[in-house]
């Protein structure tokens, strides 16, 4: 009977360790500051500069949509392969100097235990509470990849119809609604002129505006985004709007876009199609009539999007820098020692 029950216990161990799903506190034992820590680092940050949480929110959508959240958007290219952050659509990319403060307090506490991915989606959680959004439990336990090719790059075009953008949603397990909620991040942050320079002066290649923009905001971006921008070659030069035009606060997480896209007033096309599409019309709608539908659905659709393509268990590894795969850190330390092999 004692063996039986010991055999038992051994197998329920088992199944702990080698569970196939996040858990919420995965880090209650071994290191259990480290959500507090997060916390600490981002809003230390937010205090500084509220815009760290738009930041946040683009870099783990950038991440979650390769390879998963595994945190490869973060790897720094090497001299043998050109990584994600080097691809045109995360050029623009920011906070990565947040994650590496968070990372390094979080080492000192505990060495070699949470992973780049985890921290990533912990901030970029903390990050909306702060900003006005819903503060959710987040279940963790992701571990780091250990790949990171700009080749596989391909994030949705602002240019893409939504049902185009569903598509590509579709393939990370996402719908309609966490599409339409997700956008709503929208409230925030900033966009460069380059993302919309054609709605303002050759919509689909017609040589005219979008007729759908309100006419002032197409005055005022106009102004803004002269024409000549189109010639810019790199778009870290272009110049960077607030995304959210009729916002007083431009860094509040809120249903604001969706009163923004309910009156034409959008910089996005593919955000102002979700005025024009039946369901995602009616959802902004909805939306903009109850703010708090719309903070606890954001909640949800952000755990589904921490949810993708996630590593565990022995997969992958607990990066000990996040811009560096551990294996790459020690063959270019092993390489400055003079290492022969
Ligand atoms: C089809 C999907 C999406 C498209 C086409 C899209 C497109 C864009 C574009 C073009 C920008 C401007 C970037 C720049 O000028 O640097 C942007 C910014 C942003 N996006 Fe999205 N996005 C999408 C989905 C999402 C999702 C799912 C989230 C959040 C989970 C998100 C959050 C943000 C935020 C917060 C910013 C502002 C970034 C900053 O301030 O640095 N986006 N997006």
């Amino acid at each position: 009977m004692a063996v039986l029950f010991l055999a038992l216990l051994l197998l329920v161990a088992q199944a702990a360790t080698t569970s196939s799903s996040l858990q919420l506190h995965f880090y209650s034992n071994s290191c259990p500051r480290a959500e507090i820590i997060v916390r600490q680092v981002v809003q230390s940050h937010f205090q500084r500069d509220p815009s760290v949480t738009s930041g946040l929110l683009r870099l783990f959508f950038h991440d979650c949509f390769i390879r998963g959240c595994d945190a490869s958007v973060l790897i720094d290219s090497t001299d043998d392969n050109i990584a994600e952050k080097e691809a045109p659509p995360n050029l623009t990319l920011r906070t990565f100097d947040v994650i590496d403060d968070i990372k390094a307090a979080v080492e000192k506490e505990c060495t070699g235990v949470v992973s780049c991915a985890d921290i990533l989606a912990l901030a970029t959680r903390d990050g909306v509470a702060l900003a006005g959004g819903a503060a959710y439990d987040l279940p963790t336990g992701r571990r780091d990849g250990l790949v990171s090719r700009m080749g596989d790059v391909i994030i949705p075009s602002p240019l893409f119809s939504v049902e185009k953008a569903l598509a590509a949603f579709k393939k990370i397990n996402l719908d309609l609604v966490d599409l339409t909620t997700l956008l709503g991040a929208h409230s925030t942050g900033l966009c460069h002129c380059g993302f919309f320079l054609e709605r303002l002066y050759n919509f689909k290649n017609s040589g005219l505006p979008d007729p759908t923009m309100n006419p002032t905001l197409l005055k005022t971006l106009q102004n803004k985004c002269p024409p000549h921008l189109v010639t810019i070659q790199n778009i870290t030069d272009d110049i960077a709007l607030s995304m959210n035009q009729v916002a007083t606060t431009p860094f509040l997480l809120d249903n604001s876009f969706y009163r923004a896209l309910l009156n034409n007033k959008v910089v996005l096309q593919l955000d102002q199609e979700l005025a024009y599409t039946d369901m995602t019309n009616k959802l902004a709608v909805k939306y903009l009539n109850d703010p708090e539908v719309f903070r606890q659905q954001f909640a949800k659709s952000m755990i589904k999007l921490g949810n993708v393509g996630v590593l565990m268990g022995g997969e992958g590894e607990i990066r000990v820098d996040c811009r560096r795969i551990n294996g790459a850190a020690t063959s270019s330390l092993r390489a400055k020692l003079g290492a022969k092999n």
